[in-house]
Parts: structure tokens; C-alpha cells; sequence
């Protein structure tokens, strides 16, 4: 089975690893190997494959640019897969298209991504997770103001990228039979707690209370996920442990 790939980084890379596991023949695109799904015509450049994985991404929290990137990306990918007669894997995030969570230009822009990937994909799974252990460090990097970085007071199940991965990689093998698939981590923490318990942060960590409706969201679980979804381990402190060899869990829950 050929397997695209779209986007790059640590989510990609997960992918690409999980799908080897199960013996796939995997091309990983993003504007790193040349391909930008913006600009590029995604039916040559992934020609071939059986399955497409859109796990593209934009660091924004402004609901135009976010929803600009995400449509056009699953607009070109979507597209493609059709064309190609492959199925179409769809990365996103449990919960970003309720309704109390659209205040968050980035989730407006996944709902909207989400949508139209079920209007032009005949082929479609969409693979929803909740914030990966992962993301308390790109939190970090993408919330830097000079020499600190904005923590969003949010209460989620955070889960290991390689256990999305590993699922996704399942879809992916398994062929489009389920439309949606939902996936979590064992445990409840706060953005907080994780950041805390971060070995080397490298910058000074400040709680970010978000204001408004939004924020009481955030705060009281609107990220959590229903009590349906796959739970996958390991808990945070075990992969944190492993991952990062020393870590301070004495504040976790
Ligand atoms: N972070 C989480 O906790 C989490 C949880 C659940 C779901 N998700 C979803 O998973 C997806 C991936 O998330 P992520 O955090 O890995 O995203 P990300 O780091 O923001 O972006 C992933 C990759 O997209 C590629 N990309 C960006 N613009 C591109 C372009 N114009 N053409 C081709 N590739 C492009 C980039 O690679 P290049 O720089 O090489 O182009 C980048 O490494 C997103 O849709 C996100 O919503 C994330």
C-alpha cells in the first residue's frame, strides 16, 4: 500500500514511522521535500498513493488565516485523493467544531476544514485526537514573548503523538469504512501541569487566564473528549519519563 503523507514536522514524522510498522510504502510532502499544498498541484506531486494523509498545519489563532489555510489545504488534497481514487486520512482534534470552542480562530478554521473535506471527499476518515503530550512544548515555542511563554489555562486528555500515529497508520491500512474515529489519553491535566512538569523548559512559563466565554470553556472540559473515545496510554508522567529521561512529575494529578 503507497501512503502520502502531507506535513511535515513531528506529527509527520510519527506517521510516517507508524505506516512503515505496518510495511506501507510512505512518501512524506511538506514545503521541506518541496511540496507546498498551497501553491503546488497535489495530484502529480502525489500520484500514486492509495491514501492521503492531510496532516498540514498553521501556527495562527486568527479565524481567517486559519480557516484560508485549512480549507485551501484540504481543498487541494481532498481534490487529489478523489482524482487518485484514494482515501483521504484527515488529522484534527476532538471537539474543535463545538460550538463553545469557535471563539478560537484555529478551531473556526479546522471546523470549517473538517466540512468541506466532507463535502468533496468520497473517501473520507477523519481522525480526531485530543492536544498531544507533544503540545506542551509547541504551546511553548509558539506562546514565546521574549523570554517567557503564554500558558493557556485549558483542562484536556492529552495523549502520546505516537499512539494517534499508530491508530491513524490502522485507518489508513483498514481502508474508509469508518467516517470518523476519536482518540484520547487516559488522564485529565491542565496545560499547566504538563508545562510544569516539562524538564528544561527554556523559558519562563506565565498562565495565560483566556478571557470571556472561551476561556470558562477551556477551563471547565469543553476540550474533553465524550465517553465513547478510544483511550490509548501511556499517562503523561511514564511517556515524559521515557521521552525526556528526567521528568518532574510531582505536579501532576
Ligand atoms: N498539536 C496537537 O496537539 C494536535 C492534536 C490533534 C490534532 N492536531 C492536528 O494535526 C495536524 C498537524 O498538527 P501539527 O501540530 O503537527 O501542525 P504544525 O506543526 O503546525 O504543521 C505540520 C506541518 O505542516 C506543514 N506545512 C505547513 N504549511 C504547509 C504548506 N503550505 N505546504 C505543505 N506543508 C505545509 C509543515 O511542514 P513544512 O514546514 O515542511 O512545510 C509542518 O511541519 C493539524 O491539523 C492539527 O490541527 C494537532
Amino acid at each position: 500500500m503507497r501512503v502520502a503523507v502531507v506535513g511535515g514536522g513531528v506529527s509527520g514524522a510519527a506517521i510516517v514511522r507508524a505506516l512503515r510498522v505496518h510495511g506501507c510504502e510512505v512518501a512524506q510532502h511538506s514545503r521541506a521535500t518541496g511540496f507546498d499544498v498551497l501553491r503546488d498541484d497535489a495530484v502529480s506531486a502525489l500520484a500514486g498513493a492509495d491514501v492521503v494523509v492531510e496532516a498540514t498545519g498553521v501556527a495562527t489563532t486568527s479565524s481567517r488565516r486559519a480557516t484560508d489555510f485549512f480549507t485551501r489545504s484540504t481543498r487541494s488534497l481532498g481534490a487529489a485523493a478523489g482524482q487518485l481514487g484514494a482515501h483521504h486520512v484527515l488529522l484534527s482534534i476532538v471537539n474543535c467544531t463545538h460550538s463553545e470552542v469557535q471563539g478560537y480562530g484555529y478551531f473556526a478554521g479546522k471546523t470549517a476544514q473538517e466540512r468541506l473535506a466532507r463535502q468533496i471527499s468520497p473517501r473520507l476518515t477523519i481522525v480526531r485526537s485530543t492536544q498531544w503530550f507533544e503540545f506542551a512544548r509547541q504551546n511553548l515555542r509558539r506562546m514565546a514573548v521574549g523570554p517567557f511563554a503564554l500558558v493557556p489555562a485549558m483542562t484536556i486528555a492529552p495523549i502520546a503523538l505516537d499512539a494517534v500515529a499508530t491508530a491513524l497508520a490502522d485507518v489508513a491500512v483498514a481502508g474508509p469504512e469508518a467516517p470518523e474515529i476519536e482518540l484520547a489519553g487516559p488522564e485529565t491535566l491542565t496545560l499547566w501541569e504538563m508545562t510544569q512538569a516539562l524538564p528544561e523548559r527554556g523559558t519562563v512559563p506565565v498562565p495565560l487566564p483566556v478571557p470571556g466565554s472561551l476561556g470558562r470553556a477551556f477551563r471547565r472540559g469543553a476540550l474533553l473528549p465524550a465517553a465513547d473515545v478510544r483511550v490509548r496510554g501511556p499517562r503523561f508522567a511514564d511517556w515524559l519519563a521515557r521521552v525526556e529521561g528526567t521528568a518532574d512529575s510531582s505536579t501532576l494529578g
